[in-house]
Protein backbone atom coordinates (compact mmCIF):
# COMPACT_ATOMS: atom_id res chain seq x y z
CA UNK A 1 0.00 0.00 0.00
CA UNK A 2 2.60 2.32 -1.24
CA UNK A 3 0.42 4.76 -3.17
CA UNK A 4 -2.30 5.82 -1.06
CA UNK A 5 -5.10 7.71 -3.11
CA UNK A 6 -7.03 9.89 -0.76
CA UNK A 7 -5.89 12.03 1.89
CA UNK A 8 -7.04 9.64 5.22
CA UNK A 9 -5.36 7.20 2.93
CA UNK A 10 -2.30 8.91 3.11
CA UNK A 11 -2.46 9.85 6.64
CA UNK A 12 -2.83 7.00 7.86
CA UNK A 13 -0.11 5.22 5.65
CA UNK A 14 2.22 8.14 7.19
CA UNK A 15 1.05 7.15 10.99
CA UNK A 16 1.94 3.80 10.43
CA UNK A 17 5.69 4.52 8.91
CA UNK A 18 6.06 6.36 12.24
CA UNK A 19 5.11 3.46 14.31
CA UNK A 20 7.17 1.02 11.78
CA UNK A 21 10.36 3.11 12.39
CA UNK A 22 9.99 3.84 16.15
CA UNK A 23 12.68 2.03 17.83
CA UNK A 24 11.51 2.11 21.90
CA UNK A 25 11.74 5.42 22.68
CA UNK A 26 12.84 7.44 19.64
CA UNK A 27 12.60 6.49 16.05
CA UNK A 28 14.98 5.36 13.24
CA UNK A 29 15.31 7.81 9.42
CA UNK A 30 14.28 4.37 8.18
CA UNK A 31 15.67 0.79 8.52
CA UNK A 32 18.51 -0.52 7.16
CA UNK A 33 19.92 2.62 5.40
CA UNK A 34 19.98 4.62 8.98
CA UNK A 35 19.91 2.17 12.04
CA UNK A 36 20.37 5.10 14.46
CA UNK A 37 18.54 7.97 16.08
CA UNK A 38 19.08 10.95 14.14
CA UNK A 39 19.41 14.64 15.47
CA UNK A 40 16.55 16.74 13.07
CA UNK A 41 15.01 13.68 11.59
CA UNK A 42 13.69 13.24 15.25
CA UNK A 43 12.79 16.92 15.81
CA UNK A 44 10.77 16.18 12.45
CA UNK A 45 9.42 13.13 13.80
CA UNK A 46 8.21 14.95 17.40
CA UNK A 47 6.03 16.74 14.71
CA UNK A 48 4.84 14.44 13.40
CA UNK A 49 3.87 12.35 16.20
CA UNK A 50 2.45 15.79 17.80
CA UNK A 51 -0.82 15.25 15.49
CA UNK A 52 -1.57 11.80 17.11
CA UNK A 53 0.32 11.19 19.92
CA UNK A 54 1.67 14.59 21.75
CA UNK A 55 3.61 12.24 24.98
CA UNK A 56 5.45 10.23 22.03
CA UNK A 57 6.18 13.66 20.60
CA UNK A 58 7.51 14.87 23.33
CA UNK A 59 9.96 11.47 24.49
CA UNK A 60 11.40 11.44 21.34
CA UNK A 61 12.45 15.16 22.10
CA UNK A 62 14.03 14.02 25.46
CA UNK A 63 15.65 11.17 24.22
CA UNK A 64 17.94 13.25 21.51
CA UNK A 65 19.22 14.97 24.85
CA UNK A 66 20.51 11.66 25.85
CA UNK A 67 23.39 12.26 23.51
CA UNK A 68 24.40 15.84 24.60
CA UNK A 69 27.61 16.42 25.31
CA UNK A 70 28.98 18.16 28.45
CA UNK A 71 29.61 21.21 26.16
CA UNK A 72 26.48 21.81 25.12
CA UNK A 73 26.12 20.44 21.93
CA UNK A 74 23.44 17.45 20.94
CA UNK A 75 25.44 15.53 18.23
CA UNK A 76 24.02 14.35 14.60
CA UNK A 77 23.81 10.82 15.66
CA UNK A 78 22.97 9.20 18.78
CA UNK A 79 24.56 5.69 18.26
CA UNK A 80 22.93 3.01 20.80
CA UNK A 81 24.22 0.19 19.46
CA UNK A 82 27.57 -0.58 16.98
CA UNK A 83 25.20 -2.16 13.76
CA UNK A 84 27.74 -3.35 11.43
CA UNK A 85 25.67 -2.37 8.37
CA UNK A 86 26.29 1.34 9.11
CA UNK A 87 29.51 3.12 8.22
CA UNK A 88 30.89 5.16 9.87
CA UNK A 89 29.89 4.13 13.20
CA UNK A 90 30.78 4.74 17.13
CA UNK A 91 34.06 3.41 16.61
CA UNK A 92 35.07 5.86 13.67
CA UNK A 93 33.96 8.90 15.66
CA UNK A 94 35.26 8.11 18.77
CA UNK A 95 33.35 10.93 20.62
CA UNK A 96 34.20 9.51 24.32
CA UNK A 97 30.72 9.76 25.22
CA UNK A 98 28.13 7.67 26.87
CA UNK A 99 25.59 6.82 25.08
CA UNK A 100 28.52 7.39 21.78
CA UNK A 101 27.94 9.87 19.32
CA UNK A 102 29.07 11.28 16.27
CA UNK A 103 30.97 14.71 16.61
CA UNK A 104 29.26 17.19 15.09
CA UNK A 105 25.79 18.66 15.31
CA UNK A 106 22.61 19.07 12.93
CA UNK A 107 20.67 22.26 12.21
CA UNK A 108 18.37 23.18 15.50
CA UNK A 109 14.50 22.88 14.74
CA UNK A 110 14.65 21.48 18.63
CA UNK A 111 13.60 24.64 19.90
CA UNK A 112 10.88 25.52 17.23
CA UNK A 113 9.72 22.04 17.14
CA UNK A 114 9.37 22.41 20.75
CA UNK A 115 7.65 25.23 20.79
CA UNK A 116 4.97 23.87 18.66
CA UNK A 117 4.57 21.06 20.86
CA UNK A 118 4.23 23.48 23.53
CA UNK A 119 1.55 25.69 22.28
CA UNK A 120 -0.42 22.36 21.31
CA UNK A 121 -1.19 21.76 25.31
CA UNK A 122 0.56 24.04 27.29
CA UNK A 123 -0.66 22.33 30.69
CA UNK A 124 0.71 19.24 29.69
CA UNK A 125 3.88 21.08 27.78
CA UNK A 126 4.88 23.03 30.78
CA UNK A 127 6.55 20.55 33.04
CA UNK A 128 8.44 19.26 29.99
CA UNK A 129 9.08 22.25 28.56
CA UNK A 130 10.95 22.85 32.01
CA UNK A 131 12.98 20.18 32.01
CA UNK A 132 14.26 20.55 28.18
CA UNK A 133 14.38 24.24 28.25
CA UNK A 134 18.12 24.93 30.71
CA UNK A 135 20.22 22.03 29.65
CA UNK A 136 19.17 20.81 26.83
CA UNK A 137 17.52 24.13 24.46
CA UNK A 138 19.89 26.92 26.22
CA UNK A 139 23.25 24.81 26.46
CA UNK A 140 22.95 23.72 22.64
CA UNK A 141 22.23 27.53 21.24
CA UNK A 142 24.69 28.79 23.13
CA UNK A 143 27.29 25.98 21.80
CA UNK A 144 26.48 27.00 18.33
CA UNK A 145 26.38 31.23 19.14
CA UNK A 146 29.87 30.10 20.97
CA UNK A 147 31.05 27.31 18.57
CA UNK A 148 30.74 27.51 15.27
CA UNK A 149 31.01 31.61 14.97
CA UNK A 150 34.64 32.57 13.83
CA UNK A 151 35.74 35.76 15.81
CA UNK A 152 33.86 38.89 14.83
CA UNK A 153 31.51 36.98 12.68
CA UNK A 154 27.99 36.24 13.13
CA UNK A 155 27.18 33.71 10.26
CA UNK A 156 27.00 30.32 12.00
CA UNK A 157 29.84 28.10 10.21
CA UNK A 158 29.47 24.36 9.67
CA UNK A 159 32.61 22.06 9.79
CA UNK A 160 31.63 18.91 8.12
CA UNK A 161 29.12 18.56 5.17
CA UNK A 162 27.30 16.35 7.76
CA UNK A 163 26.55 18.98 10.22
CA UNK A 164 24.66 20.84 7.91
CA UNK A 165 22.51 18.07 6.65
CA UNK A 166 23.06 18.39 3.28
CA UNK A 167 25.40 16.11 3.11
CA UNK A 168 26.93 16.89 -0.63
CA UNK A 169 25.22 19.68 -1.67
CA UNK A 170 27.34 21.96 -4.21
CA UNK A 171 27.68 24.22 -1.44
CA UNK A 172 30.30 23.21 -0.19
CA UNK A 173 31.88 21.88 -3.07
CA UNK A 174 34.80 24.47 -3.54
CA UNK A 175 36.00 24.16 0.23
CA UNK A 176 35.64 20.61 0.03
CA UNK A 177 38.22 20.63 -2.84
CA UNK A 178 40.52 22.31 -0.42
CA UNK A 179 40.60 19.55 2.16
CA UNK A 180 43.61 17.24 1.46
CA UNK A 181 42.27 13.66 1.42
CA UNK A 182 45.65 12.15 1.18
CA UNK A 183 46.61 9.39 3.75
CA UNK A 184 42.71 8.53 4.46
CA UNK A 185 42.57 4.95 6.13
CA UNK A 186 41.19 2.99 4.11
CA UNK A 187 37.06 2.15 4.69
CA UNK A 188 34.18 0.61 2.90
CA UNK A 189 31.47 2.52 2.69
CA UNK A 190 28.21 0.91 3.86
CA UNK A 191 25.25 2.88 2.31
CA UNK A 192 25.84 1.79 -1.49
CA UNK A 193 24.92 -1.48 -0.37
CA UNK A 194 21.72 -0.18 0.53
CA UNK A 195 21.39 2.41 -2.49
CA UNK A 196 21.79 2.95 -6.01
CA UNK A 197 25.64 4.29 -5.99
CA UNK A 198 24.39 6.88 -8.69
CA UNK A 199 21.92 8.62 -6.13
CA UNK A 200 24.57 8.77 -3.25
CA UNK A 201 27.73 10.90 -2.66
CA UNK A 202 30.93 10.02 -4.46
CA UNK A 203 34.11 8.23 -3.40
CA UNK A 204 35.64 11.36 -4.01
CA UNK A 205 33.62 13.14 -1.48
CA UNK A 206 33.36 10.28 1.01
CA UNK A 207 37.17 10.59 1.18
CA UNK A 208 37.03 14.05 2.24
CA UNK A 209 34.02 13.21 4.93
CA UNK A 210 36.03 10.40 6.87
CA UNK A 211 39.53 12.88 6.40
CA UNK A 212 37.48 15.60 8.19
CA UNK A 213 36.18 12.52 10.31
CA UNK A 214 40.22 12.16 11.35
CA UNK A 215 41.01 15.83 11.81
CA UNK A 216 38.33 16.24 14.38
CA UNK A 217 39.11 12.86 16.30
CA UNK A 218 42.82 13.74 16.33
CA UNK A 219 41.85 17.29 18.15
CA UNK A 220 40.23 15.21 20.67
CA UNK A 221 36.99 16.92 19.31
CA UNK A 222 37.78 20.74 20.13
CA UNK A 223 35.36 22.26 18.56
CA UNK A 224 36.67 25.78 19.06
CA UNK A 225 39.85 24.38 17.40
CA UNK A 226 37.67 22.73 14.65
CA UNK A 227 35.85 25.91 13.64
CA UNK A 228 39.17 28.24 14.31
CA UNK A 229 41.54 26.25 12.36
CA UNK A 230 40.00 23.03 10.77
CA UNK A 231 40.20 21.87 7.02
CA UNK A 232 36.61 22.88 6.49
CA UNK A 233 34.41 26.29 8.01
CA UNK A 234 31.68 26.86 5.53
CA UNK A 235 28.83 29.63 6.53
CA UNK A 236 25.49 28.06 5.72
CA UNK A 237 22.36 30.03 4.82
CA UNK A 238 20.46 26.27 6.20
CA UNK A 239 22.03 26.29 9.67
CA UNK A 240 22.22 29.96 9.67
CA UNK A 241 18.20 30.49 9.26
CA UNK A 242 17.18 28.06 11.02
CA UNK A 243 18.98 28.80 14.06
CA UNK A 244 18.08 32.23 14.04
CA UNK A 245 14.36 31.25 14.35
CA UNK A 246 14.94 28.48 17.00
CA UNK A 247 16.12 31.88 18.51
CA UNK A 248 13.26 33.54 18.21
CA UNK A 249 11.20 30.75 19.23
CA UNK A 250 13.29 30.23 22.59
CA UNK A 251 12.78 33.38 23.37
CA UNK A 252 8.96 32.84 23.28
CA UNK A 253 9.70 29.69 25.50
CA UNK A 254 11.69 31.90 28.25
CA UNK A 255 9.01 34.19 28.12
CA UNK A 256 6.22 31.15 29.04
CA UNK A 257 8.37 29.91 31.60
CA UNK A 258 9.93 33.81 33.04
CA UNK A 259 13.28 32.91 32.11
CA UNK A 260 14.23 36.47 32.15
CA UNK A 261 18.45 36.03 32.54
CA UNK A 262 17.72 33.81 29.41
CA UNK A 263 15.90 36.09 27.66
CA UNK A 264 18.51 38.09 27.74
CA UNK A 265 20.81 35.88 26.94
CA UNK A 266 19.02 35.06 23.82
CA UNK A 267 18.47 38.60 22.70
CA UNK A 268 22.37 38.93 22.21
CA UNK A 269 22.21 36.29 19.90
CA UNK A 270 19.69 37.86 17.78
CA UNK A 271 21.14 41.08 17.49
CA UNK A 272 23.77 39.90 15.19
CA UNK A 273 21.14 38.04 13.09
CA UNK A 274 21.23 40.66 10.26
CA UNK A 275 24.62 40.94 10.18
CA UNK A 276 24.65 37.06 9.55
CA UNK A 277 22.16 37.47 6.84
CA UNK A 278 23.80 40.05 5.32
CA UNK A 279 27.65 37.67 5.40
CA UNK A 280 25.35 35.12 3.21
CA UNK A 281 23.91 37.40 0.65
CA UNK A 282 24.88 37.08 -2.75
CA UNK A 283 24.19 40.30 -4.81
CA UNK A 284 25.18 38.40 -8.01
CA UNK A 285 22.79 35.09 -7.01
CA UNK A 286 20.26 37.41 -6.13
CA UNK A 287 19.65 34.80 -2.82
CA UNK A 288 21.75 34.35 0.03
CA UNK A 289 24.32 31.63 -0.22
CA UNK A 290 26.76 29.47 1.57
CA UNK A 291 29.80 31.31 2.08
CA UNK A 292 33.48 29.97 2.98
CA UNK A 293 34.95 31.07 5.88
CA UNK A 294 38.50 30.41 5.10
CA UNK A 295 38.49 32.68 1.43
CA UNK A 296 35.54 34.43 1.37
CA UNK A 297 34.45 33.37 -1.29
CA UNK A 298 30.53 32.40 -1.85
CA UNK A 299 29.59 29.10 -3.19
CA UNK A 300 28.37 29.95 -6.81
CA UNK A 301 24.71 28.07 -7.05
CA UNK A 302 21.77 28.60 -4.90
CA UNK A 303 20.30 26.09 -2.41
CA UNK A 304 16.38 25.60 -1.56
CA UNK A 305 18.16 26.78 1.59
CA UNK A 306 18.41 30.13 0.44
CA UNK A 307 14.52 30.80 1.21
CA UNK A 308 14.68 30.15 4.90
CA UNK A 309 15.59 33.83 5.66
CA UNK A 310 11.48 34.35 5.91
CA UNK A 311 11.64 31.55 8.59
CA UNK A 312 14.26 32.90 9.78
CA UNK A 313 12.30 35.97 10.18
CA UNK A 314 14.96 38.04 8.08
CA UNK A 315 13.11 40.44 5.96
CA UNK A 316 14.75 43.12 3.62
CA UNK A 317 12.63 44.61 1.36
CA UNK A 318 15.46 45.37 -1.27
CA UNK A 319 16.60 42.18 -1.11
CA UNK A 320 13.26 40.37 -1.22
CA UNK A 321 12.13 41.72 -4.56
CA UNK A 322 15.44 39.91 -6.40
CA UNK A 323 14.95 36.47 -3.87
CA UNK A 324 11.71 36.46 -4.62
CA UNK A 325 12.68 36.57 -8.78
CA UNK A 326 15.29 33.90 -7.99
CA UNK A 327 12.35 31.71 -6.36
CA UNK A 328 10.31 32.10 -9.34
CA UNK A 329 12.91 31.36 -11.96
CA UNK A 330 13.61 28.37 -9.92
CA UNK A 331 9.71 27.30 -9.74
CA UNK A 332 9.82 27.74 -13.38
CA UNK A 333 12.53 25.76 -14.04
CA UNK A 334 11.16 22.48 -11.80
CA UNK A 335 8.31 20.46 -12.54
CA UNK A 336 7.94 19.65 -8.59
CA UNK A 337 8.92 22.21 -6.12
CA UNK A 338 11.22 22.74 -4.46
CA UNK A 339 14.92 21.55 -5.99
CA UNK A 340 17.31 21.25 -3.48
CA UNK A 341 19.78 23.02 -5.91
CA UNK A 342 19.16 25.47 -9.47
CA UNK A 343 18.05 23.65 -11.98
CA UNK A 344 19.64 25.84 -14.45
CA UNK A 345 23.10 25.45 -12.86
CA UNK A 346 25.38 23.30 -14.35
CA UNK A 347 26.23 21.26 -11.11
CA UNK A 348 22.70 20.18 -10.91
CA UNK A 349 21.92 16.50 -10.62
CA UNK A 350 17.80 15.27 -10.60
CA UNK A 351 18.52 11.93 -8.74
CA UNK A 352 21.89 12.47 -6.53
CA UNK A 353 20.90 13.49 -2.59
CA UNK A 354 21.25 17.35 -2.01
CA UNK A 355 22.00 18.13 -5.58
CA UNK A 356 18.73 18.49 -6.69
CA UNK A 357 16.13 16.28 -5.12
CA UNK A 358 13.30 17.75 -3.26
CA UNK A 359 13.19 17.05 0.78
CA UNK A 360 9.77 17.13 2.08
CA UNK A 361 11.47 18.13 5.58
CA UNK A 362 13.46 21.52 3.42
CA UNK A 363 9.94 22.02 1.79
CA UNK A 364 7.84 22.26 5.13
CA UNK A 365 9.99 25.20 6.28
CA UNK A 366 10.92 27.10 3.35
CA UNK A 367 6.74 27.27 2.70
CA UNK A 368 6.04 27.80 6.41
CA UNK A 369 8.33 31.19 6.30
CA UNK A 370 6.90 32.05 2.70
CA UNK A 371 3.28 31.53 4.60
CA UNK A 372 4.42 33.40 6.91
CA UNK A 373 5.45 36.83 5.32
CA UNK A 374 2.51 36.23 3.09
CA UNK A 375 3.40 34.44 0.10
CA UNK A 376 0.54 32.34 -0.07
CA UNK A 377 0.55 31.24 -3.81
CA UNK A 378 4.63 30.25 -3.47
CA UNK A 379 3.71 28.46 -0.69
CA UNK A 380 1.15 26.78 -1.20
CA UNK A 381 2.85 25.19 -4.70
CA UNK A 382 5.57 23.69 -2.42
CA UNK A 383 3.18 22.25 -0.25
CA UNK A 384 0.95 20.61 -3.00
CA UNK A 385 4.22 19.18 -4.96
CA UNK A 386 5.15 17.63 -2.03
CA UNK A 387 1.76 16.04 -1.34
CA UNK A 388 2.02 15.01 -4.72
CA UNK A 389 4.98 12.86 -5.21
CA UNK A 390 4.58 11.48 -1.86
CA UNK A 391 0.81 10.30 -3.45
CA UNK A 392 2.37 9.12 -6.32
CA UNK A 393 5.28 7.36 -5.84
CA UNK A 394 5.29 6.72 -2.14
CA UNK A 395 7.01 7.96 1.04
CA UNK A 396 10.22 8.16 -0.10
CA UNK A 397 14.00 10.15 1.13
CA UNK A 398 13.73 12.34 -1.41
CA UNK A 399 12.27 12.88 -4.73
CA UNK A 400 13.48 13.60 -8.92
CA UNK A 401 12.02 17.31 -9.41
CA UNK A 402 11.65 16.53 -13.19
CA UNK A 403 9.90 13.19 -12.66
CA UNK A 404 8.40 13.54 -9.07
CA UNK A 405 9.82 10.01 -8.97
CA UNK A 406 11.27 8.89 -5.29
CA UNK A 407 15.21 7.73 -4.48
CA UNK A 408 17.06 7.08 -1.99
CA UNK A 409 15.24 4.72 1.33
CA UNK A 410 11.61 3.80 1.55
CA UNK A 411 9.04 4.39 4.25
CA UNK A 412 11.03 6.90 5.57
CA UNK A 413 10.41 9.00 8.61
CA UNK A 414 10.69 12.40 8.14
CA UNK A 415 8.45 12.08 4.91
CA UNK A 416 6.12 10.55 6.63
CA UNK A 417 6.24 12.90 9.67
CA UNK A 418 5.91 16.22 7.28
C1 LIG B 1 21.38 11.91 5.46
C2 LIG B 1 20.85 13.33 5.32
C3 LIG B 1 20.68 13.96 6.70
C4 LIG B 1 19.78 13.07 7.54
C5 LIG B 1 20.26 11.62 7.57
C6 LIG B 1 19.26 10.67 8.19
O1 LIG B 1 22.66 11.89 5.98
O2 LIG B 1 21.69 14.12 4.52
O3 LIG B 1 20.16 15.25 6.60
O4 LIG B 1 19.70 13.57 8.83
O5 LIG B 1 20.51 11.16 6.26
O6 LIG B 1 18.04 10.75 7.52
Amino acid sequence: MDKPSTDTELDRRAISILRENEWGDYTLPTRGLYPYQWNWDSMFVALGFSEFDLDRAWTEVETLFQGQWKNGMAAHIVFRSDDPSYFPGPSIWSSGQNPPTSGCSQPLVAATVVRDLYEKDREVGLPRLQKVFPKLLMAWHRWFHAMRVISGGSAIAVTHPWESGRDNSPDWDEALANVDPYGVTPYMRRDTGHVDPSMRPTDEEYDRYLKLVEYGRETGWDHAHITREGPFAVADPGVSFILMRADRDLKELAKAIDAQDSEKEIDTWLYHAEEAADYLWSESQGAYAARDMRTDEHADGVSSVAFLSYYAGISIPRRDAKLQRTLRRILNSARYSLPSFDPEHRKFDSKRYWRGPIWAIVNYIVARGLAEYGFERESERIRLDTRAVIRKYGFFEYFDPMEGRGAGGNQFTWTAAI
